[in-house]
């Protein structure tokens, strides 16, 4: 462990401080990343846990769901446990962290990823580990908060120093979906830009991709290009 995945004040100050949000604007949207879930389910930088209360729910109407999480940071990994333990969820959770994960190609069904690309420091890493454990078939779902336009740009642009140093290294101004965009393995279910939250931590963007079958075959070999959905909030 290095000093940059320890933060055990931020660890502390999570879930006080996110009470609120948690139960009204965040809580539709970590729904919608639990919606019809089957399979092995991997929970990307699981943080305190607080996807899992929704996978406990999830597990109650499909008991077949085997639940996976990674938390590089031993003061969110222990808050995880006790949730964990507390809902009596079997979830396997281990240490590594999103650039190099534990686990064999091809192995989920479903990779969820809430409000952790913001941290993440080697992004174009994760997203391709994503790729790799993501079974063909299978599902990236996320939920992240983003770069925005104009003064609110500006307002994140001058606190994001600061910011960083004080929220466990989050980072206010990426582009994160144009580097899951750019993955040519997958093709976009929905991708939806939602004008929630408060500047600097506004807007999110949440949605669902496709692991393709067969990316050498795809007849542009590059882009998810084939959009079913995209809709954007004002
Ligand atoms: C803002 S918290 C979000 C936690 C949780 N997913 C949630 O929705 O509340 C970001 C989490 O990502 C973890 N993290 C940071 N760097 C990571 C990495 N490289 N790989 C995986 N997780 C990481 C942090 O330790 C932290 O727990």
């Amino acid at each position: 462990m290095t000093g940059e995945q320890s933060h055990p004040l931020f660890a502390a100050l999570y879930d006080p401080v996110l009470w609120v949000v948690e139960r009204t604007v965040l809580y539709p949207h970590r729904k919608y990343l639990v919606q019809d879930l089957d399979g092995r389910v991997l929970d990307l930088g699981a943080g305190t846990g607080a996807m899992f209360p929704l996978f406990d729910k999830a597990i109650e109407s499909n008991r077949s769901i085997e639940f996976h999480a990674i938390e590089p940071d031993p003061h969110m990994q222990r808050r995880a446990r006790d949730r964990a333990d507390a809902l009596d969820l079997d979830v396997k959770i281990r240490p590594e962290r999103a650039e190099s994960l534990p686990y064999p190609d091809d192995s989920f069904d479903v990779v969820i990823a809430s409000m952790v690309f913001c941290t993440i420091t080697d992004v174009d890493a994760a997203v391709g580990e994503v790729v790799r454990v993501l079974k063909p078939g299978g599902e990236f779902r996320f939920l992240e908060h983003v770069a925005d336009d104009g003064w609110r740009r500006r307002v994140q642009d001058l606190l994001a120093p600061m910011w960083k140093r004080a929220a466990g290294g989050c980072h206010l101004t990426r582009r994160t979906p144009s580097t899951f965009v750019r993955a040519e393995a997958f093709d976009v279910i929905e991708l939806e830009r939602l004008s929630i939250g408060v500047t600097p931590v506004r807007p999110f963007v949440r949605g669902r991709f496709y692991r393709r079958r067969l990316v050498d075959s795809h007849p542009l070999g590059t882009v998810g290009t084939e959009t079913n959905t995209l809709k954007v909030e004002s």
